[in-house]
C-alpha cells in the first residue's frame, strides 16, 4: 500500500516535470478511492451486450497478501480472490473454464438460480472436471444481487486454499446515486511457519469439530487494506463471506450500517444496526457513512462472534480494513431514492414439513450428519415443482452452522411459520447453537438433485450435507 501510494506520487510528480516545465506542476494523481481493495475484473469477451463470456483457469500461484507476504495459493486466474464477474439480470453467462489445478474440481454458483446442470455438485449435475479438464458453464443470471462462486470438490481444503470470487447481478430499476461502491469478499488463509498452506486436516477431529479459521483475516485477499473516504459521503458496500469456517461480525466504532439487501438482493426495507454478522456463504449489501477529521482513520473490526467454544475465549477484535478519511465534498452528495423491494411472503398453510436435525457421531473419526446421517449415506429429501415446504432445521450440536441449500431462495419464518421482517430472500441462514431455524422453501420446475449442507466447510466434509431431488414423479 505504502510503496504503491509512494509510487504513484512520484509517478504523478515526474509526469508534472516532464509536460510542464514552465508552469507549476500540476497535483499529484489522486489516489483512487478504492485503489487499496479494487478487485480484479473478468474480461467479457462476447460482442453481445446481454452475454458476458469469459475464459475461467483455475491454477496454483502466488499472491501477495501483505507486504513480503506471497503464499502459493489456488486460485481463479491467478488472483485472490478470483476475478470479480459483472452481469445484469437477465444476461448469459458463459464460462469456459479450464481446471489447471492438481486435483479434480467443479464451480457452483452460491446462490444462483440456475439450471441444477449448471450448478457444480459433482456427481449429481456433473462429474468431476479432471486435473487439465475443462467444462463450460453456460446460463441466464435472473436475479439482483451479490452471489459468488467456489469449488464444490473437497470444498474445505479448495475454497480453504484460495479458490472463490464474487460474481455482481445488478438491475437498473435498483441503481442508487452513489460512487462510492465496492465488493468486498471476507476470507482467511490459515499458513504454516514458512508460509505454506495448513494442512486440510490440521487439528484432527478438534479442527474438524470447530472448523478450521486461518489466522489471515482478508479483505479482497489482502491483510488490512486501505480504503478512502470523504467524511459524510454515504458507501455502499456488497459483502460476502467466502471463509470457510469464520463468521464474520463487522462493527465501526461510532457508526451504524444500514442493510439493505440479503442474499438474493434487497430486503423490503432498509434496517439499521449497530454490528452486521455474516456466516460463511452470506451476503449484505450496506450502507455507511464514515465520519470524522480527514486524515484520521476509521477501523472496521472483525468482532468475535459465538458459534461455540473457541469461537470468543481469548481473542480480540481485530481491524480488518482502514479507512482513511478525506475533507468533504464541497456539494452535498445527491440525496438517496426510498430503497427496499416488495417481496411476497411465501405461505406456511399447506406446506409440507421436513425435519432437519444437525448431528454428530463418533466413529473411527468424527462424523457429522443430518438426521444422524452422514452425506453418503442420506436418501434424498424428495419435492416436486410449485410444493412449498417448511423445513426445520434443529441444532442438536454446541457449535452453530449456517445452513445453505443449493438454487432457491427461501424465507426465513418464525414458530408459527410466519416469515420474518424485513422480508428478505436467502439462501444461507445460521443455525444457532442448541438451536432452530425454520424456512419456507418454494420450489419451481428446475427439476433434478439439489444439494444442502453446512456452509462451515470442513462440517459439510465431514458428512453434514444432504439432497434434495426434485421430480415431477
Ligand atoms: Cu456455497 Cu454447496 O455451497
Ligand atoms: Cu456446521
Amino acid at each position: 500500500m505504502l510503496i504503491r501510494r509512494a509510487s504513484a506520487l512520484s509517478a504523478g510528480l515526474i509526469l508534472g516535470l516532464a509536460c510542464a516545465p514552465t508552469e507549476d506542476p500540476p497535483p499529484p494523481p489522486e489516489i483512487a478511492w478504492d485503489e487499496g481493495i479494487r478487485l480484479k475484473l473478468a474480461e467479457d469477451r462476447s460482442a453481445d451486450p446481454a452475454t458476458v463470456e469469459i475464459d475461467l483457469q483455475a491454477r496454483v500461484a502466488r499472491v501477495e497478501i501483505a507486504p513480503g507476504l506471497t503464499p502459493e495459493l489456488w486460485t481463479y486466474d491467478g488472483a485472490l480472490p478470483g476475478p470479480l464477474i459483472r452481469l445484469h439480470t437477465g444476461d448469459r453467462l458463459i464460462v469456459h473454464f479450464r481446471n489447471a489445478l492438481p486435483d479434480p474440481t467443479t464451480i457452483h454458483w452460491h446462490g444462483l438460480r440456475i439450471p441444477a446442470a449448471m450448478d457444480g455438485a459433482p456427481g449429481f449435475s456433473q462429474p468431476e472436471i479432471p486435473a487439465g479438464g475443462e467444462f463450460t458453464y453456460d446460463f441466464v443470471v435472473p436475479d439482483a444481487g451479490l452471489y459468488w462462486y467456489h469449488p464444490h470438490v473437497a470444498s474445505a481444503q479448495q475454497v480453504g486454499a484460495g479458490l472463490y470470487g464474487a460474481i455482481l447481478v445488478e438491475d437498473t430499476r435498483e441503481a442508487l446515486p452513489i460512487s462510492e461502491a465496492a465488493v468486498l469478499v471476507l476470507s482467511d488463509l490459515g499458513l504454516g511457519e514458512t508460509g505454506e498452506l495448513l494442512p486440510p486436516d490440521s487439528g484432527g477431529d478438534v479442527g474438524t469439530l470447530f472448523g478450521r479459521e486461518g489466522q489471515h483475516v482478508l479483505v479482497n485477499g489482502k491483510k488490512r487494506p486501505e480504503l478512502r473516504a470523504r467524511s459524510g459521503v454515504v458507501q455502499r458496500w456488497r459483502v460476502v463471506n467466502s471463509a470457510k469456517s469464520r463468521y464474520f461480525q463487522l462493527g465501526l466504532a461510532g457508526h451504524t450500517f444500514t442493510v439493505i439487501g440479503a442474499d438474493g438482493g434487497w430486503i423490503e426495507a432498509p434496517v439499521e444496526q449497530e454490528r452486521v454478522v455474516l456466516a460463511p456463504g452470506e451476503r449484505l449489501d450496506l450502507l455507511v457513512t464514515p465520519q470524522g477529521a480527514p486524515g484520521s482513520l476509521l477501523e472496521l473490526q472483525w468482532i468475535p462472534f459465538d458459534r461455540g467454544f473457541g469461537s470468543t475465549e481469548y481473542r480480540d477484535p481485530e481491524t480488518i480494513l482502514d479507512l482513511r478519511l478525506t475533507a468533504p465534498p464541497s456539494e452535498p452528495p445527491p440525496a438517496l431514492p426510498a430503497i427496499g423491494r416488495e417481496i411476497a411472503p411465501l405461505e406456511a398453510g399447506g406446506a409440507t414439513a421436513v425435519e432437519l436435525r444437525l448431528t454428530q457421531e463418533q466413529r473411527d473419526r468424527l462424523v457429522l450428519g443430518i438426521n444422524g446421517v452422514p452425506s453418503w449415506e442420506a436418501e434424498p429429501v424428495m419435492a416436486r415443482p410449485g410444493e412449498t415446504q417448511i423445513w426445520t432445521i434443529t441444532n442438536t450440536m454446541d457449535w452453530a452452522h449456517p445452513f445453505h441449500l443449493h438454487g432457491f431462495f427461501f424465507q426465513e419464518v418464525d414458530a408459527v411459520g410466519v416469515p420474518l421482517r424485513p422480508l428478505a430472500w436467502k439462501d444461507t441462514v445460521r443455525v444457532p447453537i442448541k438451536g432452530t431455524t425454520r424456512v419456507l422453501v418454494k420450489f419451481d420446475d428446475r427439476l433434478g438433485m439439489w444439494m444442502f449442507h453446512c456452509h462451515v466447510l470442513d462440517h459439510a466434509d465431514a458428512g453434514m450435507m444432504g439432497m434434495l431431488m426434485l421430480g415431477s414423479h
